[in-house]
């Protein structure tokens, strides 16, 4: 039994599948296209929109500190991802990886695991993009029933659409789909310069005192649900500001992060891999780093934190520093690019998920008929549809903290699993090609998971119970499903036939 959760498959076989011509995805992208890739998915409701509740419920001034505190495991865990990416080209990401490496069982977590950030953070930023949407539609005197958009509607209408456009880009394929990526990234930029340069002209410098607050009770007293894990485990009364407000607004905004890893996830489409793969991950991760930490903290010095958190500004607190300063203009600009900034991001989101669940398929572990790809546009238009419906009626239901908590325990969860894995297939496939390395290993590793688990256990406790049971259904469906079916469980002459 062991042996059939621990089976492996191939490095060689993982990417022989990609000369596999009804499964295979066309390769056009390099080290440009890549980093432009990263910036697009990696911008997104994590500043837009987050910041604003980092700033006014966790961090206070101090934000831009846990911007660099999440920045620090991301970079650690990116790494880590960079060996795993550059030497196992072939679409999937940390699930591809953690086939050849640690065994399918490890693999299923992992891909099941991913389905959680994907499609979790998909939905998160449809819902940020849906907020937008009803501040702009107010902005020219369009008034959208709350029953339908906004943070509170029972059936959130906007989000829907987005999420329906978006499935239908990617799935005319990648090369259109990237061509008007370049696009929507250039405007992201320039808005989020726009806050920078013209937002510096009204800090107030008094708004930065005292720069970390002090620790004071939270909000969420009784309500376990809400309660960060460490401070239960501590049995301390839950609290907000002071140190551990920073690390408390680190594993929120986290989220703003999430997307230097799906650079990973293109290795199969980049023409170049071993050395494109490293070269977009830290590119596009170390421009968001400085464009966050200069970001929080220009905002946080034009309006005083507190009220980032009113129901004014808790939407789209960057428009709203604007508007209390009396530049409506540059508001509405702010919420014009941000719509399109979030678009992007969705559509790499949803991309990312289409790719894991592809290479799942292709190795049986989902049904195989799921990622034939499209006979004229190469994509894998069946998974793209499933993941739209999925990724649709969460946005459509679930209110934006519990989307965008559970796609960070769940991302950062896989990210410790990248990390763990790097020295076992050091030790295990010690003459595999390793184009990138990571350095010092086995410290930047170990690093790397201690970072991760810390982020994790300054999540709430809601939030952990919420991925318990997640794994718990992933576990049930590997169990009926998958291992049955799996390509490894076929005799040896059959594993590398195509699946139908
Ligand atoms: N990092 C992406 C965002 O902030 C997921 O929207």
């Amino acid at each position: 039994m062991s042996s059939t959760l621990l089976r492996k498959k191939s490095v060689a076989a993982s990417i022989a599948d990609t000369e596999d011509p009804e499964h295979g995805l066309k390769k056009e992208m390099g080290a440009g296209q890549l980093t432009i890739f990263g910036i697009g998915v990696i911008v997104g409701t994590g500043i837009f929109v987050l910041t604003g509740v980092a700033a006014a419920e966790k961090a206070g001034p101090a934000a831009p500190l846990s911007f660099v505190v999440a920045a620090i495991a991301c970079g650690l865990a990116a790494l880590c991802y960079a060996e795993f990416a550059s030497s196992v080209p072939v679409a999937g990401s940390a699930y591809t990886f953690s086939y050849t490496s640690l065994g399918e069982i490890f693999a299923w977590i992992i891909g099941w695991d991913l389905i959680l950030e994907f499609a979790f953070g998909a939905a998160t930023v449809a819902k940020g993009w849906s907020g937008y949407f009803e501040r702009l539609m107010d902005d020219i005197g369009i008034h959208l029933p709350s029953s339908i958009a906004g943070q509170e509607a029972g059936f959130n209408i906007p989000a829907v659409v987005i999420v329906a456009i978006v499935a239908s880009i990617l799935i005319v394929g990648i090369r259109e789909s990237s061509r008007m990526n370049i696009v929507v990234v250039a405007v992201k930029l320039s808005v989020v310069l726009l806050v920078i340069v013209l937002g510096f002209f009204y800090v107030k410098t008094g708004n930065w005192s005292p720069f970390i607050p002090d620790q004071t009770a939270g909000a969420a007293k009784s309500a376990l649900d809400e309660k960060p894990l460490i401070q239960e485990i501590l049995g301390q009364p839950t609290s907000a500001f002071g140190v551990p407000g920073i690390f408390f607004g680190a594993s929120l905004v986290f989220f703003a992060f999430i997307g230097f890893d799906i650079v990973a996830t293109a290795a199969e489409e980049t023409k170049n891999p071993q050395r494109d793969l490293p070269i977009g991950i830290f590119a596009s991760l170390f421009i968001c780093t400085i464009l966050y930490v200069l970001v929080s903290l220009v905002v946080t010095g034009m309006v005083p934190y507190k009220d980032l958190g009113s129901p004014d500004a808790v939407g789209a607190p960057l428009a709203y520093a604007f508007k209390v300063n009396g530049v409506d203009w540059a508001s509405t600009v702010i919420s014009i690019g941000a719509l399109a900034g979030l678009t992007s991001t969705v559509l790499i989101l949803m991309y990312g998920q289409s790719r894991v669940f592809f290479s799942m398929g292709r190795d049986g572990l989902l049904p195989p008929w799921l990622s034939k790809v499209h006979p004229t546009y190469k994509t894998p238009y069946r998974i793209t549809v499933i993941t739209a419906i999925a990724v649709a009626l969460l946005a459509a239901f679930l209110p934006l903290k519990v989307l965008g908590e559970a796609t960070n325990i769940g991302t950062l969860f896989a990210f410790i699993l990248v990390a763990v894995a790097v020295p076992i297939l050091r030790k295990a496939q010690p003459d595999l090609k390793r184009p990138f390395r990571t350095p010092w290993v086995p410290l930047v590793p170990i690093a790397a998971v201690i970072a991760c688990l810390w982020l994790m256990l300054n999540l709430p406790v809601g939030t952990w119970i919420r991925l318990v049971v997640w794994m718990a259904i992933g576990f049930v469906v590997y169990f009926l499903y998958a291992r049955k079916h799996s390509r490894l469980a076929r005799p040896e002459a059959e594993q590398h036939e195509p699946a139908t």
